[in-house]
């Protein structure tokens, strides 16, 4: 199906059509990475360069395999073997790639807003956020999604309470969830303490009213349809906002018990990585309700989506010139 997509910045910049047209090319797209020969000529010729200046193992080895197994040409940048080390700006730097022709460019930063600077510089080339700052992270959205129509199959589409529970103040995992469920009519219940999900959160990010907060663990998982575990951001200063992880493990960490007033089907995501014992436990991380590595398995598929939605969009060069 076809998008429209000229970037994909964020899952806010995203109609439902366009988020649902993605889902759909994506689940189609599964298969490949089961065959034995892993490797369709979509993308021959073209060329993809993942530019990653912060810490990644799922997004960056997902987006790599997606463009190898397209057949594109696959070039991997990261922070320390980039030319950022020696202080060049990501606006030079962006200029520095687009005089190299590359049909797409993927982005992970630690600045909200890096991955639109880089598609306002990249003239001609598509741009894909994997993640800026904590603002977005639309390919995980869309794996989760995916994962979740997977399983509930046509209730994705309105008929859905998800609970999102941890640091949703600094998560842009979060975000990228929360309005990607707004698009396809779902509650989303946040969970955690004020500190990290603070009252009137959800007002003033506009989030809307599918989405309402809870501080108490048990009212917020009560028949939901799925949990979503959070890492705790240590890195994002995560750690100063909560007294000790014990007590916010003693809390929220996800437990079969904790997990008991949820759904009887109720199935769990963490996008990764995993902090056992703090924010899920090792009794629910292995469960048969963890759709884990099966999210893993979906990034592949939506990443290859999205790089062939972008690389193959028609006009492309009428749109960009
Ligand atoms: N879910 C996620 O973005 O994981 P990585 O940081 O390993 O890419």
């Amino acid at each position: 199906m076809t998008t429209g997509l000229h970037h994909l910045l964020g899952i806010a910049d995203m109609s439902k059509g366009q988020f649902l047209a993605l889902l759909h090319n994506a689940r189609e797209l599964v298969e490949v990475s089961e065959r034995a020969l892993k490797k369709v000529p979509a993308l021959r010729g073209r060329t993809v360069i993942n530019f990653f200046l912060e810490a990644s193992t799922r997004t960056r080895t997902s987006f790599e395999l997606a463009a190898k197994r397209l057949s594109a040409d696959a070039i991997n940048l990261t922070g320390s073997s980039s030319s950022v080390t020696k202080g060049e700006s990501l606006r030079d730097t962006a200029r520095t790639l687009a005089a190299m022709a590359p049909d797409v460019v993927v982005i992970r930063h630690h600045e909200a807003g890096a991955a639109h600077l880089l598609a306002r510089e990249l003239r001609g080339c598509a741009v894909v956020n994997a993640g800026d700052g904590m603002h977005e992270h639309p390919t995980q959205a869309l794996l989760d999604c995916l994962t979740l129509w997977e399983v509930f199959d046509e209730r994705l589409t309105g008929d859905l309470t998800v609970a999102i529970v941890g640091d949703i103040r600094h998560s842009r995992v979060a975000r990228s969830n929360i309005i990607a469920h707004r698009l396809l009519g779902n509650r989303v219940r946040l969970v955690g303490p004020p500190t990290l999900v603070p009252s009137q959160f959800a007002d003033e990010l506009e989030f809307g009213s599918h989405c309402s907060v809870h501080h108490s663990a048990e009212e917020g998982f009560a028949d939901v349809d799925a949990v979503m575990c959070l890492r705790m951001q240590l890195e994002r200063a995560a750690g100063g906002y909560v007294p000790t992880l014990e007590e916010y493990a003693r809390e929220y960490c996800l437990t079969p018990e904790r997990l008991e007033v949820a759904k009887p089907d109720c199935r769990v995501l963490h996008p990764g990585p995993l902090n056992r014992g703090i924010e899920i436990s090792e009794a629910v991380a292995e469960s048969n309700r963890a759709l884990v590595e099966r999210q893993v398995t979906h990034g592949v598929a939506v990443r290859m989506a999205t790089l062939l939605a972008l690389a193959t969009r028609p006009g492309r060069s009428e749109i960009d010139a």
